[in-house]
């Protein structure tokens, strides 16, 4: 079974306490733990950092470390020319994930740069959009040879 990245960018370690009203109440750590119970087959590596440098830098080291990354990037989603390009460089399944819907909020988040670069997009979904990223990914990695 694949090894997989569930990587979240800026201020999502503050799930939890951060605007519940819109982002929900359950903590990141809630969020891991219930992926692995979820997927108990599945190796999760999880990384979360409020810095564009880091997260690059951690999405470098994941390739040919992980199946596949499922990645919030926060505000840097709307931002972020260097985390397109790193996604693209490292040639990963990379599955977009946002808790809240983007597009039915302010206009400044209705632009994704890093969509483009991805092979897929969950908004809106809460939590759940962290599992059906994973279910997708493993879709896709059984479909391999
Ligand atoms: C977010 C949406 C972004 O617009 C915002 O900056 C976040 C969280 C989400 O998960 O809904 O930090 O990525």
């Amino acid at each position: 079974m694949p090894t997989l990245l569930i990587m979240n960018g800026p201020n999502l370690n503050l799930l939890g306490r951060r605007e519940p009203e819109i982002y929900g109440s359950e903590t990141l750590e809630e969020i891991h733990k219930s992926l692995q119970k979820a997927f108990p087959e599945v190796t999760f590596q999880t990384f979360q950092s409020n810095s564009e440098g880091a997260l690059i830098d951690r999405l470098q080291q994941a390739k040919g470390e992980v199946a596949g990354v499922v990645f919030n990037p926060g505000a840097y989603t709307h931002t972020s020319v260097a985390l397109h390009d790193a996604i693209r460089a490292v040639e990963l399944p990379v599955i977009e994930v946002h808790l809240s819907l983007p597009e039915a909020r302010e206009s400044f988040r209705r632009h994704s740069y890093v969509t483009p670069a991805c092979r897929g997009r969950i908004a809106g979904l809460g939590p759940l959009g962290y599992h059906l990223a994973v279910s997708a990914l493993l879709a896709m990695s059984e479909k391999k040879p």
